[in-house]
């Protein structure tokens, strides 16, 4: 079922994505070689307890999962598309890490992902990066009201395969609410003109994942929730929490 947001829940809704992208900030600027996922992971926590959020990820248990997300950030390292466990791994001068964010005030959600090169990156991991945020910035362009949830599929996928870029097969974004995962599925590809008509009320998060390789192909590894390449090639990913409006797409997670 898709549920319409008032006015009164997209503030509130505004509250909560402020809070994503300022701890999203401090995660970003801690994240350089030497550090540990899992320091990373406790900044977020100590940031959200700060700011009075809750995490949106924290003993997530959604039926495809095997065990709870132990965890407040998604940190997907180099091959790791999305939903990586941070651990104890170090990052390393050239590592590609995606960060995926969700918290929650008064019960709704905001939900986003970066993805930031470690030190220093070669030229073709920064491409990726920067075609997966320019996916992201064309399936917001297209949630407009009036078009359709296809209109914002093709947007991404337009963007990501004239790159020549590999999206991993049926993952994509999703309504946000008072739940962070609420319908409808936001499809990564899709055809222009079909699907749901936006409205305004209606928020989503857009999602776009992109590997290197061309590949469409992943792999869930034995932790249970790490999203991996299957042949070792590195991914992108980056999400923004938005609003359609009247006046336009609105950006929940934005500082
Ligand atoms: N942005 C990710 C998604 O929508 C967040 C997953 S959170 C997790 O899939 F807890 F499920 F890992
Ligand atoms: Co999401």
């Amino acid at each position: 079922m898709v549920v319409l947001k008032s006015a009164a829940e997209l503030a509130t809704m505004r509250e909560a994505g402020r809070v994503v992208a300022q701890i999203l900030t401090a995660v970003r600027a801690a994240a350089q070689p030497g550090a540990t996922l899992q320091e990373l992971d406790d900044l977020a926590r100590e940031l959200l307890s700060e700011k009075g959020a809750k995490s949106s990820f924290l003993h997530y248990h959604p039926s495809f999962a095997p065990i709870p997300y132990p965890a407040v950030l998604c940190l997907s390292v180099n091959d790791a598309i999305v939903h990586g466990i941070p651990d104890a791994r170090r990052l390393d001068d050239g590592d590609l890490l995606s960060i995926d964010f969700g918290a929650h005030i008064d019960g709704y959600h905001g939900d986003s992902a970066i993805t930031v090169g470690i030190g220093t990156v070669d030229a073709a991991a920064q491409r990726l990066s920067d075609v997966g945020k320019q996916a992201l910035d064309a399936g917001i362009a297209a949630a407009v009201a009036g078009n359709r949830l296809g209109d914002i599929s093709h947007a991404v996928q337009t963007v990501c395969r004239a790159a020549k870029y590999g999206m991993p097969t049926g993952y994509g974004g999703h309504g946000v609410g008072t739940a962070m995962h609420e319908d409808p599925h936001v499809p990564n590809e899709g055809r222009p003109g079909r699907g749901l008509a936006l409205r305004p009320g209606l928020v989503l998060a857009i999602e776009p994942m992109v590997v290197e390789s061309g590949s469409d192909r992943h792999r869930l590894l034995l932790d249970g929730w790490t999203v991996s390449t299957v042949d070792g090639s590195r991914a992108a990913h980056w999400e923004h929490t938005i609003a359609v409006t009247e006046d336009g797409p609105v950006i929940l997670t934005a500082l």
